[in-house]
């Protein structure tokens, strides 16, 4: 069995500007986060709109780069969007056109590794 690092999600001091003009006017989205979450651990960040709520998901889940500051997920350092991750949107995000079962597959139809064999396997 892998060892799991001791905080599976761990933000120390991290930063966030959304593009470099927003950084040469020391603009950020989040700033300073230190946050760590345990293996296993269920957290809820709640505040008002625009606190930085889903940047720190974008973070943690690989899909925005920290302007400066490290995040680690499991031990890892997170460059680049996450596999492990998922996410469900708080407003509908199914495609009317397809089928309960075509939505739930679309992600393993866009997703490396799984999109390859896609076909294949879909029955
Ligand atoms: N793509 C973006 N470009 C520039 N600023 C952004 C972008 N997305 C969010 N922001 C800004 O980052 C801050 C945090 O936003 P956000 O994380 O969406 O808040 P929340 O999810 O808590 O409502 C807000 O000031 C928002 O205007
Ligand atoms: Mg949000």
């Amino acid at each position: 069995m892998t060892a799991v690092a001791e905080n599976f999600v761990d933000f120390k001091n991290v930063w966030l500007a959304y593009n470099d003009e927003l950084l040469a006017q020391n603009h950020f989205a989040v700033e300073d986060i230190n946050l760590q979450v345990k293996q296993g651990e269920f957290i809820a960040i709640v505040g008002p709109s625009g606190c930085g709520k889903s940047t720190f998901m974008k973070l943690t889940t690989g899909l925005r780069h920290a302007t400066k500051g490290s995040i680690h997920v499991d031990g890892q350092p997170v460059n680049g969007p996450l596999k492990i991750s998922g996410m469900a949107f708080q407003a509908p995000s199914l495609l009317p056109w397809r089928t309960t079962l075509d939505n739930v597959l679309l992600p393993l139809e866009i997703v490396e590794p799984y999109r390859t064999h896609f076909k294949e396997k879909k029955d």
